[in-house]
């Protein structure tokens, strides 16, 4: 079966939430931080495929604002795999054209995770073949209400009027989000077998195709990355309207 992705129709913005590590691990006998350390080689690889496809930016859901509360030694593991990893990661992401961003409260990570993150950011800031954007310590309802709180600041330091207020809409509230430079989510992925969302991307993937892949994150292979793609050109995206508008649009588009 030819699996390949046709270029038409490329997803521009992936979002994938890496599930799966802990179940991986456990069905081979091995503790849950070598699943870990094997979903982060994976995690290398599928920006590759990514990029090979075409797609412009790929969000990698990493930490959880909620994975805090995970036992201490996994969250402690998972912090040291992260600056290790990242680290060694940057000579073939700077190689690759991969441009790293993050998405999340950084500053609350273990300072050398920290320190990790940022001088990647820095080494990788000319790569112009895909965006990376790195989800930590994300969470979808704290950046909404972090967006809230901005509004309801600058509005009690009257730096918008009760009318901007009134006729704000979706687009004007966006930029008050943890990131405004984000594409919205075309594809969104969930491996592991799972069928939620788990607090990711909330605004951004309010039209997003969604994906789940059975596969545990450490087995997810570029086969299976290709299928979502072929998955996702098959789907129709209507965004609100109906099939017989989109078509018309098509064939007698607008002057
Ligand atoms: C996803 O894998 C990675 C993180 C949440 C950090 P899990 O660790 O959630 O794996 P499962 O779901 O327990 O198998
Ligand atoms: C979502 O996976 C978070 C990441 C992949 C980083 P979880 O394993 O934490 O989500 P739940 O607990 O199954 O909803
Ligand atoms: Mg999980």
């Amino acid at each position: 079966m030819n699996s390949n992705p046709s270029p038409a129709a490329v997803p521009a913005h992936v979002a994938i939430i890496m599930d799966g590590n802990g179940r991986w691990a456990k069905s081979r006998g091995l503790p849950r931080l070598e699943g870990h350390r094997r979903g982060a080689g994976v995690a290398q690889d599928v920006v590759r495929w990514a990029a090979d496809a075409g797609v412009k930016q790929i969000s990698l859901y990493a930490f959880s604002t909620e994975n805090w509360e995970r036992p201490h030694d996994e969250v402690t593991g998972l912090m040291t795999l992260l600056a290790t990893m990242l680290t060694m990661q940057v000579p073939a992401m700077k190689k690759e054209g991969v441009r790293l961003r993050v998405l999340g409260d950084v500053s609350a990570l273990p300072r050398l995770a920290h320190q990790a993150v940022q001088h990647a950011l820095r080494a990788t800031a000319k790569g112009e073949r895909i965006e990376l954007v790195l989800c930590l310590n994300y969470g979808g309802q704290q950046e909404i209400l972090a967006g809230a709180r901005r509004l309801a600041q600058s509005f009690r330091a009257g730096e918008i009027s009760e009318e901007a207020l009134d006729s704000m809409s979706p687009a004007d509230f966006r930029r008050l989000l943890w990131r405004d430079d984000l594409l919205p989510v075309d594809l969104l992925i969930r491996t592991g077998g799972e069928y939620r969302i788990s607090n990711f991307h909330l605004w951004d993937a309010a039209y997003a195709e969604l994906y789940f892949s059975p596969e545990f994150w450490p087995d997810y292979s570029r086969e299976a990355f290709h299928q979502a793609l072929v998955g996702y050109q098959r789907r129709e995206r209507r965004f609100g309207l109906t099939s017989e508008q989109l078509h018309a649009e098509v064939s007698s588009p607008h002057e």
